[in-house]
Parts: C-alpha cells; sequence; structure tokens
C-alpha cells in the first residue's frame, strides 16, 4: 500500500488514520454508498429480493406483537367453562407468524451466503488485478505482501458486511417504527427509555470497532509468517528438503510458538473488547431493568391493563433487539469502513513511472537498442546493483553477458526487458529513451526467461504457449519452438503428448527433469514473436549435447532476431558477436572472444581457468 508519493504507509499510520476517522453522517453514507453499489453490481436480484425479505420479517415481528395483544385480550375474557374458540384465531395468527420468520430467516440465510460469493468473487478480480499491474517495485517491500494479505480478506467479507448492516437497518428501523408506534400508544415513556438504553452501546462499540481494526493491521505480518511455514510444510518442491533435512518437527514446533504468541495476543484483544462490550451492555441493561419497573408501577397505578402490559413487555423486548440491531448496523458499517478505505488505498495503486502506459509504442523491430551509463538501485537497498553499464545490440545479433555472480547480469536484463526504468542512465531503441515508450508495448517486444522461470502446472503446450497468451496457440509454432528448443521429442512421448499436464498438482500430471523444463522455457522464449530474445542462463540445466545443440542452432532459430543470453559456460559464450564482462555492476572488458582473450583480462583469467578445469589432471591432493 503507498501513498501519494509512492512510498509505503505504515500500519500504524493506518491505525492512527482510523482513529481520526469521524463518524460523520457523510461518511456513513459514503461507506453505504461504496458497499451498495458493489452489491448491487455483484447481483442485484438477490440484493432485492433481500430487501424485500427483510420488510416482510419486520411485518412479521410486527404483527406477532399484536397477536400477543390479541391473544391476551381473549385469554382475559374467558370465564371458566367457556369455548375457548376465541383464542384459535389468535393462537393460529401467531403460529403461522413464528413459521413464516423462520422460513423466511432461513431462505435469507442461503441468499445471502449466495450473494456474499458474488461480492467475495468481484473484489478477488479487482484486487488480483491490481497485483498484477502494479510495479515490480512493490513486490520488494513486506508490506506489500501484508496489504495483499489483508485487503483479500477485507474486500470479500466487509461490503457484504456493510450491506447486511444496511439491510438489517432498513429491517430494524421498519419494526422498531412500527412496534415503536404501539409502544408508544401504550406509553412514549417507554420508547424513551428504551432509545436511551441504547446509547451507551452507542459509544462502547466505536471503540470497539477501532480495537478491531488494530488488531488486524496489528496480525497480517504473523499471520503471513504462519501461512509461509504451512506452506514450506505443504508445498510439494519443498517437501523434498523438509524430508532430507528433517524439518518437518522444527518447523511444526517454530509454527506452533507463532501460533502461541498470536493466541496471546488475542486473548487480551478479546478481553479488552469484551471489557468494552460488558461496559455497553450492563449499562444498557440497566436502563431496560428501568423500563420493565416503569412498566409495573404503570400497572400498580391502575394506568395500564394487563393485556397491554403484556404486549408492552413483548414489544420491549423485541424493540430492545432492534435497537440494538439498528445500533450493531451502524457499527458495523464504521468498522468496516476502516477495512474498506485500506482496501480502497490498495485498488488507487496505480502503475508507478516504470509501468507507464502513456508514450508512443514501442517500434516493431529495431536496428539498435544502446544501454548508456545505466545504474540501477533495488528499492528499499542502498548498494547499486548496475553503475554505468554501457551496451550495445544490433539487429540479429547474438550478446553475450558473463561475469561472477551477483555482478548484475539479471539486473540488467531486467533492465533491458523494460521492467524496471534505470534509476539513472537510459536506454535507447533507435534513438529513443525506453522512458518515452509505453511500458507494456515495450515488454511485448521482448521475450525473456529468467534463471528461475516459473513451470507452470498447465499442458505442456500452454507452457510454451504462455508467452503468447494473447492469441490462440498456434500447435504447429509450438512444436516449432519445442523442436528449435531440443524438447519436441521428449514432449511427444508424454502420455497425452502436448496435452499432458506438467505438474503432479493435478490430475493426469507428469513432472519433467530439470534440464526438460528449462528446455520448456527456452521454447517459451522462441515461441514469442519479439526482435529481442534474453535468456537468462538458459542452459545451465542441459547435458553438453543439448547445450551444443542449441547454441549450433542459436542462430538459424533465431532468424533476424537479436539476442542476449547469459552463462557462466565459455564455451557457449565464445560464438557471440559481442561479450560483456560485468563485474561489480559495471562492464570492465567488452569485446569478441578473440579480442577478449587477445586482452588478457577477467574474461581471459576466467576462461582460461574453466578450460583447465576441463583440461588439466585431477589433482587430489587438495591444494
Ligand atoms: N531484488 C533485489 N533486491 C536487492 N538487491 C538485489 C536484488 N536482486 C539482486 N540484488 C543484488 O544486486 C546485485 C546484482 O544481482 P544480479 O542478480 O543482477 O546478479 P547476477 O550477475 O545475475 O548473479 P548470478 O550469476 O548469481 O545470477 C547483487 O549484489 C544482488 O545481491
Ligand atoms: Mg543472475
Amino acid at each position: 500500500m503507498t501513498d501519494d508519493t509512492g512510498t509505503f504507509v505504515d500500519p500504524l499510520d493506518l491505525a492512527v488514520q482510523a482513529r481520526r476517522q469521524r463518524r460523520s453522517l457523510r461518511r456513513l453514507g459514503r461507506l453505504i454508498g461504496r458497499s451498495t453499489r458493489l452489491v448491487w453490481a455483484s447481483g442485484r436480484g438477490l440484493f432485492v429480493a433481500l430487501g424485500v425479505i427483510q420488510v416482510a420479517t419486520a411485518a412479521i415481528l410486527a404483527g406477532q406483537v399484536l397477536a400477543v395483544e390479541a391473544f391476551l385480550s381473549a385469554v382475559l375474557v374467558l370465564g371458566g367453562g367457556d369455548s375457548i374458540r376465541p383464542l384459535v384465531g389468535p393462537v393460529a395468527l401467531l403460529a403461522s407468524l413464528l413459521a413464516a420468520a423462520a422460513l423466511l430467516g432461513s431462505v435469507q440465510g442461503y441468499l445471502k451466503r449466495y450473494l456474499g460469493d458474488a461480492v467475495a468473487r468481484r473484489t478477488q478480480l479487482e484486487i488480483l488485478d491490481v497485483a498484477t499491474r502494479v510495479s515490480l517495485r512493490e513486490f520488494e517491500h513486506p508490506r506489500f505482501y501484508d496489504a495483499v494479505q489483508r485487503v483479500q480478506v477485507s474486500a470479500s467479507t466487509r461490503p457484504m458486511q456493510v450491506t447486511q448492516a444496511l439491510l438489517a437497518i432498513v429491517g430494524s428501523a421498519a419494526v422498531t417504527v412500527g412496534v415503536g408506534a404501539t409502544l408508544a400508544a401504550i406509553d412514549p415513556l417507554l420508547l424513551g427509555l428504551l432509545v436511551l438504553g441504547g446509547l451507551p452501546l452507542l459509544v462502547t462499540n466505536r471503540q470497539e470497532s477501532r480495537l478491531e481494526f488494530a488488531f488486524t493491521v496489528a496480525q497480517t505480518y504473523p499471520m503471513r509468517e504462519r501461512g509461509y511455514l504451512t506452506y514450506l510444510l505443504t508445498g510439494r518442491p519443498e517437501s523434498k528438503e523438509v524430508r532430507a533435512f528433517g524439518l518437518g518437527d522444527p518447523l511444526l514446533r517454530r509454527l506452533d510458538t507463532l501460533w502461541g504468541r498470536y493466541r496471546h495476543d488475542l486473548a487480551r484483544h478479546l478481553r479488552r473488547r469484551g471489557g468494552l462490550s460488558l461496559v455497553g451492555n450492563a449499562l444498557s441493561a440497566l436502563v431496560l431493568g428501568a423500563t420493565f419497573l416503569v412498566v409495573v408501577l404503570l400497572i400498580a397505578r391502575g394506568r395500564m391493563g394487563v393485556a397491554e402490559a403484556g404486549a408492552a413487555v413483548v414489544a420491549i423486548r423485541m424493540l430492545q433487539g432492534q435497537v440494538q440491531g439498528l445500533l450493531a448496523g451502524v457499527q458495523a458499517i464504521f468498522e468496516a469502513g476502516l477495512f474498506l478505505d485500506d482496501v480502497d488505498a490498495f485498488l488507487a495503486m496505480g502503475p508507478t513511472a516504470d509501468d507507464a502506459e502513456s508514450g508512443t509504442p514501442a517500434p516493431a523491430t529495431f536496428d539498435r537498442i544502446e544501454a548508456r551509463g545505466v545504474r540501477f538501485t533495488y528499492p528499499g537497498s542502498d548498494v547499486e546493483a548496475l553503475r554505468g553499464v554501457d551496451v550495445e545490440i544490433r539487429k540479429g545479433e547474438v550478446v553475450a553477458l558473463v561475469g561472477e555472480n551477483g555482478s548484475g547480469k539479471t539486473t540488467l536484463a531486467k533492465v533491458l526487458a523494460g521492467l524496471y526504468d534505470p534509476t539513472g542512465g537510459e536506454v535507447r531503441w533507435d534513438g529513443t529513451p525506453t522512458t518515452a515508450l509505453d511500458r507494456s508495448s515495450l515488454r511485448s517486444r521482448v521475450a525473456v526467461i529468467f534463471q528461475d522461470f516459473v513451470r507452470y502446472a498447465f499442458p505442456a503446450n500452454e507452457n510454451v504457449a504462455v508467452s503468447d497468451i494473447g492469441t490462440a496457440i498456434d500447435e504447429r509454432r509450438v512444436r516449432r519452438a519445442a523442436a528449435d528448443a531440443g524438447a519436441d521429442a521428449f514432449l511427444t512421448a508424454l502420455p497425452e503428448g502436448y496435452d499432458t499436464m506438467l505438474s503432479r498438482l493435478f490430475r493426469g500430471g507428469r513432472d519433467l527433469s530439470g534440464g526438460q523444463w528449462q528446455r520448456v522455457a527456452i521454447a517459451r522464449a522462441f515461441y514469442r514473436d519479439s526482435p529481442l530474445v534474453i535468456l537468462d542462463e538458459p542452459t545451465a540445466a542441459l547435458d553438453p549435447r543439448a547445450e551444443h545443440d542449441l547454441y549450433a542452432s542459436l542462430r538459424r532459430v533465431l532468424d533476424d532476431r537479436s539476442a542476449v543470453f547469459i552463462s557462466h559456460r565459455f564455451s557457449s559464450v565464445r560464438s557471440a558477436d559481442r561479450i560483456y564482462v560485468l563485474d561489480d555492476g559495471q562492464v570492465v572488458e567488452h569485446g569478441t572472444h578473440d579480442e577478449l582473450m587477445a586482452a588478457g583480462g577477467l574474461y581471459a583469467e576466467l576462461f582460461t581457468l574453466q578450460a583447465e578445469a576441463y583440461l588439466s589432471p585431477v589433482r587430489t591432493d587438495g591444494a
């Protein structure tokens, strides 16, 4: 979650903001409007049906008071030995009203569940839409994950909470008016007292909402910690290592400790919330007691008949529930409001500069891409990963990046792929700085496969075609890309060929070896029809023959596309048109293999080291 300046809002600030929120009528109106629009859009028919049920329920409740009064009146005029026929009507009425209320109650339950799900679906999609659009930078901040976690829960439950509260308020208000009028007719003082009894709750409820919000915000991070441990203990790739290292018990203990900490916090939270609730309800009960006392006094003074008194007691009991329901409704809306503001802030998170969707579309092809003095610092880091890098890629060229671990190769690949804007210097496509180009069109011109490419739990053909998912899968192109990447033979041999699910997570799924997966990823890069292909260590897991074949055919496969590839194996780097040697975020040398060898710098040193390791006799003396 970010504020206007793009910096993260601390959860503590959230709590402070929440405290500042006024419970004004305007805010209430805004919250109701926002939630109702969402629920309406998610399922208007269900929403209307629920409204109708709510009003009908209110009418039934008011009818019950009248039925009780009729029943008591009939009982009171009944002499010994009289027929009980006059009672039948009121009893039958009361029984049918009770049955109708129960029936409506259960129908309402089902409808609410179904509507709630419609709302959850809509909001989930909204949130994931934002999550796939926000800048990659957000993913460098733990607080982003907190926000995602929190808003997913809030967005799927809170709007429905507001709507339910709204429906309840409508219902309660209808009953309160109906039954209240009946009660006021009996004695206005009773109605006044009842309303008074609601006031303490109004105050304590407000405090409770804030406690709840603060608790949720504070618990998001610990909840993610527990979630991560659960994921480690249940994930498929993790399962091997968890067993091999005997991590099961220690991780379970760690999880248990975290749960213990949470339960401790929860107990404290519940005590505080419970205390507030106790105070509010005790004060309300006191006023209610006083109300009943007034009824007794009125009977004693002969100002109220017994039937009237009976009806008054039922009405008071009913109204008290309704007034509380009304207040609870208002409270629920304000409480949900705190969470919804949080959700709205998340949804308002726009793309940052790296993702500008304005600017001219990137050209379909290029003659020359140049990086000039490119610097890059990861968000939240204070060390530069790139410190003034110059590279050049011409149409149809194969360019290699080499350098030791952490020298900045992957970072440069991300900048060249348009995933990050440089923090200094620029990348130019035929002279146009990439910052002037529409970033999504820029990315569409690049096919990049990272070291940690994704193994999608999708069928094989989709695993290749994900790189161009916008169009229908072209099976012929999939096969050609797979063949070029050396993946066709083993994919064809799968039980269902290219339709085989490549994951054991789903039915009929198969898994591949590490090198086979890497070939699928390379096929992915070839499938995408883009003028620049970037491969970050594409052959690290390939066997020597597969690697040799790949590089031998690379130029033919690329046709006139350009490629940037990163490799630690100098045998594959040799044939590149130009090699850039990175060291500590800078290009320290560049040129062809022969030029670099002749220069006798870092490249020559690393190359010789590797070549010698292959050819020199094995040393067993440990020296
Ligand atoms: N997400 C990140 N946040 C902060 N620093 C990072 C991040 N990713 C990488 N770095 C740092 O940036 C520097 C360059 O990393 P980079 O991944 O580009 O290296 P590399 O040359 O690809 O290394 P390797 O050969 O191990 O893949 C390293 O010091 C690394 O620790
Ligand atoms: Mg790397």
